[in-house]
């Protein structure tokens, strides 16, 4: 019999695809590619390519085929959405698991079936990426949950926004986890104000999934979550894949935003009668590749225990604040105290004022092999309120962004962990920064800026450097 290791956070990093891929520096040395934008993406793990491989000797058509490999597609289609609801503590009678592409096209699709109209409200937050803020804007009423000085939610503010429009709140939409300062907003107490007022809650997990266990049925009789929303890309399954899981009620009436095969019962030419969901909600031909990989991660996750994966992600977080820390002049714009770090997930964001964030992030990514990220993430009103803009200073931006004038353009540098991220890697991390520190002038003399795309770039390139993978 095959001995499979049993997957844990000690081995994960072994489980890892593309793991010991060298890449190739400015200087044309060769070194580890470090990646520190797990907020971003996460690389693939080997027991998802392992499981696709191996169906994918099996993949047929669903639903609707009727040969042997059929029935085996359509099974284990269908089998994936148990899975992905017993991560979530969902109750899966009564939800629908919708299979979409990310966190947001499902966001989108829920301001589609909520069918909201002009008077009704939804409380989002200054926090959330753009795909849990913009979807909302232009279907009903939007309001904006404030945020402290510190970055963290308001939750006076929620209250006060949902007392003063009671009755007219459908819903509260915020994310379970900053992807700019990591923050892991309290959801359940979010959830239970918000039912206290009659509005229903959606939860962005695109960024919680990865580092922390959801509850969808919560403690309480009142503290459920009625929405939540996951990316496979950011949970190691990055194979196109994302879910919405809701009341199947919430679906049951009104027309999906895309029709067409695989929503129906029946069609006549007078008439349609829609199929319930989720198939209703799922138009054309499925991502039945994504369903396996996302479904095969969970496993994955679920054997390694999200309770280690948060005690070493919070360990991680800990000793990069510690050295982070001691950076002369460098501004955090993440928690940095220590109490609070364990209900961080391991997402730091700073400004070193001698470098822009683009240079900077350029420069660990040529000097020292380290993929970070720069800019706003996304959130633009969270990151000027992080940087504690005037609206003169953001019109002002804005306008010089239009014009392409992106010299200037105030962001961020993010680190962001993942699972299988490491204490050395941290280390090297460190030199580094301390490296490019230590040699600003001679290093920055080797750099151009580009003014049409607003980056950095070395002035010269060994000429092979990107030469490792072509179509
Ligand atoms: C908090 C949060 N919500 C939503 C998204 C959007 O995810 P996707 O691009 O997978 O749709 C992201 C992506 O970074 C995110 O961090």
């Amino acid at each position: 019999m095959l001995f499979k290791n049993r997957l844990s956070i000690d081995n994960v990093r072994n489980n890892i695809v593309g793991i010991n891929k060298k890449i190739m520096l400015r200087n044309g040395k060769k070194t580890n590619y470090i990646s520190f934008d797990n907020a971003a993406s996460t690389p693939t793990l080997v027991p998802v390519l392992t499981k696709i491989n191996e169906f994918l000797e099996w993949y047929s058509s669903i639903h609707r085929g009727t040969g042997y490999k059929s029935v085996i597609s359509t099974r284990t289609y269908d089998d994936s959405r148990k899975i992905v609801a017993d991560f979530l503590n969902a109750d899966f009678e009564k939800n629908a698991v919708i299979y979409v592409k990310n966190s947001t096209e499902a966001i989108n699709k829920l301001s589609y079936r909520l069918q909201l109209d002009r008077n009704d409200v939804v409380i989002s937050s200054l926090m959330e990426h753009h795909s849990n803020d913009l979807p909302w804007r232009n279907k009903c009423k939007t309001l904006f949950i404030n945020v402290l000085e510190d970055g963290r939610l308001d939750l006076d503010d929620l209250e006060k926004k949902l007392n003063s429009n009671k009755g007219k709140v459908k819903l509260v939409a915020v994310t379970g986890c900053s992807n700019v300062t990591g923050y892991i907003n309290d959801i359940h107490y979010i959830a239970s104000l918000s039912h206290t007022y009659g509005a229903k809650i959606l939860i962005d997990a695109a960024q919680l999934a990865p580092h922390r266990s959801i509850n969808m049925k919560g403690k309480g009789s009142d503290d459920y979550l009625d929405f939540v929303v996951l990316s496979g890309h950011k949970l190691y399954a990055p194979f196109g894949i994302g879910v919405l899981v809701g009341p199947k009620s919430t679906f049951q009436s009104g027309e999906p935003e895309y029709t067409g095969g695989g929503t129906i019962i029946s069609v006549s030419q007078n008439n349609i009668y829609y199929a319930a969901p989720p198939e209703r909600e799922e138009a054309g031909s499925p991502n039945i590749v994504g369903a396996v990989a996302l479904a095969e991660a969970i496993k994955a996750i679920n054997e390694i225990d999200m309770t280690e994966i948060k005690k070493h992600e919070i360990e991680l977080t800990k000793y990069f604040l510690e050295r982070l820390t001691k950076i002369p002049r460098i501004k955090i714009y993440s928690n940095t105290k220590e109490a609070l770090i364990p209900n961080t997930a391991g997402v730091i964001s700073f400004n070193i004022p001698e470098f822009s964030h683009s240079l900077l992030a350029c420069l660990l990514a040529y000097e020292g092999g380290i993929g970070v990220r720069n800019g706003c993430f996304c959130a633009h009103p969270y990151v000027h309120r992080l940087l504690n803009l005037s609206p003169a200073d953001i019109r002002k931006l804005q306008q010089d962004m239009m014009f392409g004038r992106l010299k200037n353009v105030p962001g961020l540098v993010r680190v962001s962990f993942g699972m299988y991220n490491t204490i050395q890697e941290i280390d090297i991390f460190m030199d580094v920064l301390n490296y490019i520190i230590d040699n600003k002038k001679s290093i920055c003399d080797e750099y151009m800026y580009i003014s049409s795309t607003g980056k950095y770039e070395p002035k010269n390139l060994p000429k092979n450097i990107y030469s490792e993978f072509r179509l």
